[in-house]
């Protein structure tokens, strides 16, 4: 069985087949799916979803492109949506400086370390986003040592993936990582241990080839478990199984 583990069902593209689509993935092979939210009321959506399907787990967070309104109260809300059984990490979090219009670098910087910092409280995992924030994310992270996680759609270097393993943390691919133009992801994922990997879709965006541009859904993630086996010199099923090992390690699911 495959383990998507970074998907977002709570999106409106999947307004019109969301229940259909959910039903189906344990008979089209995919047995988990870890839904992270992107604001206060998307993490809720996530809970609800994850109360409904066995084979959905949630996350709550902040992303930071969704971080403008940030208020300190936030917090106390997502400890109290983090007490649900089926909350397995404070995600999705970080730095994203791609966009001009998000919110400025610093704001960012503080809401990512209040939510490290309720990771840290409530010893759960974070889900990690970076994007075009390599230096700013990495530093931050250190200084919450007992804090480990994913970088989920890991954009960095080489150097850097060396340094996170070191850490102890996860990396995860997805589609992006079989695009034509992607150079560094495949470096990275022949460099890191196979343990240290998980493979996500991050629904409905970044589909992988050859349904680049379409929208993605669990049910593609085993291109990007393929992906990886043809870097790695792996099987398919190899990759399958130590992803789907690995992601229910680092989520801690029974
Ligand atoms: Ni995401």
């Amino acid at each position: 069985m495959l383990f998507d583990t970074h998907a977002h069902y709570d999106d409106d593209w999947f307004d019109e087949d969301r229940d259909a689509l959910l039903s189906s993935m344990p008979e089209r092979g995919v047995g988990l799916i870890v839904n992270p939210g992107i604001t206060v009321e998307t993490s809720r959506m996530a809970i609800a979803m994850a109360e409904q399907y066995p084979h959905m787990y949630a996350a709550v967070g902040i992303h930071p492109e969704n971080c403008h309104d940030f208020v300190p109260a936030h917090i106390d809300e997502l400890r109290e949506l983090a007490r649900h059984p089926k909350v397995v990490a404070i995600g999705e979090i970080g730095l994203d400086y791609y966009w001009d219009t998000n919110p400025p670098k610093e704001f960012q910087q503080e809401v990512l370390r209040a939510q490290m910092a309720l990771a840290q409280e409530l010893q759960l995992p974070v889900i990690i986003h970076d994007r075009d924030a390599h230096a700013d994310t990495l530093a931050i992270v250190k200084e919450f040592p007992e804090v480990t996680g994913v970088f989920h759609c890991y954009s960095g270097s080489v150097e850097d993936a060396r340094t996170l393993v070191k850490m102890g943390w996860m990396l995860s691919f997805n589609g992006a990582a079989t695009f034509k133009n992607a150079r560094k992801a495949p470096e990275v994922i022949a460099e890191v241990p196979l343990e240290r990997l998980m493979i996500e879709t991050d629904a409905p965006y970044l589909a992988p080839v050859p349904h680049r541009g379409k929208r993605n859904d669990s049910s593609l993630v085993h291109l990007v478990a393929e992906k990886i086996a043809q870097i790695k010199g792996l099987t398919a099923e190899e990759v399958e199984k130590a992803t789907w090992d690995n992601g229910k390690r680092f989520f801690n699911i029974p």
